[in-house]
């Protein structure tokens, strides 16, 4: 029989999303009115692997007072990190060289230290990894898909991406009117890394007249040939939205660092690229915006805030009936569980047969193929 639950953990890892909070809250309401103590781990992993970094010793009580009113704050109570991944942990050699480790096994008898029965990890696909290693290594863990990016497999959807989606939707929306009053090409990039899904829906609901995801290789002429084909039209501006990880057809990517040891690469600067090469094709006056981590800030929207919420209380009933290994996923009759075996791992990109990518081209938006 497995031990009953007492105390469980929390924690926040990859980069932070709005809805965050709101987790943590469900969670700690609802472990509390079943008598468990939820304890929160700052900083993803670190403050159960480096206590001494942290006044409150890294693990700290989370009580009712501490969780009131924070479920509409953006970022996360807990703090995060992308670095450090105790899987793949940056440790420097003798040589000067950087080696990783695997410092599992020594993360899991820190949760035994502290007496913690189950982990509610909220994460993205690198934390939702962990959390399975952590699983099949003994401890009980429940994952709470969390990314803007909403590139995580065997969910509807993931909170922080609706809010995301909304803000660059707005900024799209307002670069028209000076984009229409110069005469402009408008490019705006935004975050989602390898998969296009903010790119696509908020360039849709904004109207962008070309959109470049990374599921589509672009031919930079085709997207010159629309704003051309615009001119002639006689509407003189045109707005092209740009994902981070977009690709021309031969598969280069745009990067801000590549990748080191203990961190992933950084995508980003495609945005320019693309406003270079059109004003240089088309002749026109071209600007680029970068959205940037602008789309990670600010309050949840309802969506994502519910999305959360239910979220973080089906984590805990789940550990509750006794699950473990899973992620609580949204499915189109409710919430649901998958494994973290299936989600671990696995990108979800823009399906180029979606109907959501037939709609920009039945609207004659260009995507550059
Ligand atoms: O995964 C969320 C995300 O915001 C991506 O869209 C982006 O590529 C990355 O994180 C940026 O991470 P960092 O916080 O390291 O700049």
């Amino acid at each position: 029989m497995t031990k009953p639950i007492k105390r469980i953990a929390v924690c926040t890892g990859g980069g932070d999303a709005p809805g965050l909070n709101a987790v943590i809250q469900s969670v700690m309401i609802a472990a509390d009115n079943l008598g468990w103590q939820c304890y929160g781990i700052r900083d993803g992993f670190n403050g159960i692997m480096f206590p001494e970094r942290y006044p409150d010793g890294g693990v700290y009580r989370l009580t009712r007072a501490k969780v009131r009113g924070i479920g509409n704050l953006g970022g996360t109570i807990l703090g995060s990190t992308n670095k450090g991944n105790p899987l793949h942990f940056p440790v420097n050699m003798p040589d000067g060289s950087v080696r990783e480790i695997d410092r599992s096994d020594e993360l899991l008898t820190y949760f035994a230290t502290h007496e913690i029965d189950a982990l509610v990890s909220i994460g993205g696909d690198g934390s939702l990894t962990i959390a399975d290693a952590l699983h099949r290594k003994g401890l009980r863990v429940i994952g709470v898909p969390k990314t803007i990016d909403n590139d995580l497999d065997k969910t509807l959807t993931t909170f922080g991406f609706d809010t995301a989606v909304g803000f660059a939707t707005e900024c799209i929306d307002r670069l028209h009117s000076t984009a229409e009053s110069h005469q402009r090409v408008m490019v705006v990039e935004v975050m989602g890394r390898y998969a296009g899904w903010i790119a696509l829906h908020a360039g849709i609901a904004g109207n962008a007249h070309a959109i470049l995801i990374p599921e589509i290789g672009f031919d930079i002429d085709k997207v010159a040939a629309k704003i051309r084909e615009r001119e002639a039209d006689g509407h003189l501006y045109s707005i092209v939205v740009v994902a981070e990880g977009a690709q021309a057809r031969d598969g280069h990517r745009e990067l801000v660092a590549p990748a080191e040891v203990g961190h992933a690469e950084r995508l980003g600067g495609i945005g320019g690229i693309i406003a270079q090469a059109l004003s240089q094709s088309t002749g026109k006056d071209t600007r680029v915006v970068v959205l940037g981590h602008l789309l990670r800030g600010g309050s949840p929207t309802s969506f994502d805030r519910l999305a959360a919420l239910r979220f973080g209380a089906a984590a805990v009933r789940g550990l509750d009936a006794g699950k473990t290994g899973v992620m609580v996923s949204l499915g189109v009759d409710g919430v649901d569980y998958v494994s973290l075996e299936e989600v671990a791992g696995h990108i979800r990109n823009v399906p180029i047969g979606c109907d959501t990518l037939q709609t920009g081209r039945d609207l004659g938006i260009s995507f550059g193929d």
